[in-house]
């Protein structure tokens, strides 16, 4: 195979995206639990790409935080495509590559999609511009293409700007180009503004590299993953795209899904073999799942890890720092943040556990509160291994419970259990005998004697 071009990615992203009506960029918009910017940037760093530069508007500083380590180029005024390219001309000084053209707000490209334009670019006919062009059901507001009998393209012509006879062509711009590096930016400078929108537009590229003699090609894609995202309903839609994939994606790594379309998944989600995800259950970002865990229904998990073996929920919800160890059983209603649940320990119902450690073996008892916070400052609870926490005692961090100790139910622990030690904090019961009895009989005479009584009659 003959060798590919080096490669440079330029990814416009300095739109507003005023149809999002968000005061977020739009490129800022999360798909499966981080930006849909840094989907696509995950997908062109798998082509290695020697630079990538991000075209935003002044003010985006959270966009540029977010590309990082990709370059930065501002582009101050929307004044069109081909203006927003020609951006990144100092970033690409003596680059004489391909340049990959890709919009931040199309984030679900296939990286063989973009595999197969590089390929292209580097045919013996050394296409000026390789653009991937799609069959959109409705293409209304894209740009035609308008192609030579051979197949190659001899122009690109906006919506605005077509004829009705151009307009009928049912082949489309995607936005998606790889260019060669050593016209493109000579092509660009050469851009006029004299259409229906007063743009520079890109999309003349290919038309200006065609009056210079060179050849431009065009590859088809798929719809699905050409989606520009520029509204919440098409963001929507995107999310379900994504989400189905990283559902097969769990189904295929070996997981059991009982009714996958109910199961939300983060990008960076990994769930092990034989794990059993019973429905509507919910994984934010930074999640794991080794093998064989069983995660009942309506449970809710960040940053949280989880060993082999291990039992959630349902309705467990682990928060970020919570380390489940092997074979432990978190139950309903338990909330587990920043804290460790050691092999086999047990925290079936109710409780919460905070800044704290449950040992190897510990058992947790229904309605414990690990008291962390004071009000001021955030305290550990240390719960040793084999230690037995009764039934709603509260542990008021800071406080050490020792191996194998037993804290009765009900107890409020405000100072460290020795191991082995039964700790109980609770008022003495007391017993009156016959007292329950003598109370009823007193009450039923009262009540007896109250009707007994005459009754007042009407209006005296
Ligand atoms: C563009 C194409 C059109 C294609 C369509 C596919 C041009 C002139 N037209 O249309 O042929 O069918 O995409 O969706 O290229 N952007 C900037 N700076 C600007 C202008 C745009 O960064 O000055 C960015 C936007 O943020 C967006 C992308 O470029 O990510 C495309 O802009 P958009 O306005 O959506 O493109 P269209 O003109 O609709």
């Amino acid at each position: 195979m003959s060798q590919l071009p080096e490669v440079a990615a330029v990814i416009l992203a300095a739109g507003k995206g005023t149809r999002m009506k968000s005061r977020l960029p739009k490129v800022m918009h999360p798909l499966a639990g981080r930006p849909m910017v840094q989907h696509l940037l995950a997908t062109v760093a798998q082509l290695k790409p020697s630079r990538t530069i991000v075209v935003v508007a002044p003010g985006m500083e959270d966009v540029a935080a977010a590309v990082a380590p990709a370059e930065i180029a501002f582009q101050s005024e929307q004044l069109g495509t081909g203006h927003a390219v020609l951006m990144a001309k100092d970033a690409l000084k003596d680059f004489t590559g391909t340049v990959l053209v890709l919009y931040g707000d199309t984030p679900l490209l296939r990286l063989e999609t973009l595999q197969a334009l590089i390929a292209a670019r580097a045919a013996p006919s050394n296409p000026a511009a390789v653009v991937l062009g799609f069959r959109p059901a409705d293409p209304a507001r894209y740009g035609r293409l308008v192609t030579a009998p051979d197949g190659s393209l001899d122009a690109i012509v906006e919506a605005k700007d077509a004829t009705p006879e151009q307009l009928k062509i049912s082949l489309v711009n995607s936005g998606v180009m790889a260019l060669d590096g050593v016209i493109l930016f000579d092509l660009l400078a050469g851009l006029r503004n004299n259409n229906a929108q007063g743009e520079y537009y890109l999309t003349d590229v290919p038309a200006a590299a065609r009056a210079r003699g060179r050849v431009n090609t065009v590859r088809e894609g798929d719809e699905a993953e050409l989606l520009g995202i520029d509204s919440r309903s098409i963001l929507a839609r995107a999310e379900a795209i994504v989400q189905k994939g990283l559902r097969q994606a769990a189904l295929d790594g070996g997981a059991t899904l009982v009714d996958p379309d109910t199961v939300w998944f983060s990008h960076d989600t990994k769930i092990g073999k034989d794990v059993l995800i019973e429905p509507n259950v919910f994984f934010g970002p930074d999640v794991t799942i080794a093998d064989n865990v069983v995660i009942r229904a309506f449970s809710h998990f960040q940053g949280a890890h989880v060993a082999s073996g291990a039992t959630l929920g349902p309705f467990a919800r682990l928060r970020p720092g919570a380390e489940i160890g092997t074979d432990a059983h978190i139950g309903n209603f338990v909330e587990v943040k920043n804290g460790r649940i050691e092999a086999g320990a047990k925290v079936n119902h109710l409780t919460y556990i905070g800044d704290a450690r449950v040992g190897a073996g510990a058992n947790v008892g229904a309605g414990t509160i690990t008291a962390n916070y004071d009000g001021f400052r955030k305290s550990h609870t240390d719960i040793g291994a084999g230690a037995n926490i009764g039934s709603n005692a509260v542990l008021v961090a800071p406080v050490k419970i020792g191996d194998g100790a037993i804290v009765g139910a009900g107890s409020v622990i405000a100072r460290d259990v020795p191991a082995d030690a039964l700790a109980i904090v609770r008022a003495e019961q007391v017993h009156k005998d016959g007292w329950a009895a003598a109370k009823r009989a007193k009450e039923k005479a009262l009540k007896a004697d109250a009707a007994a009584r005459p009754k007042p009659t009407k209006g005296s």
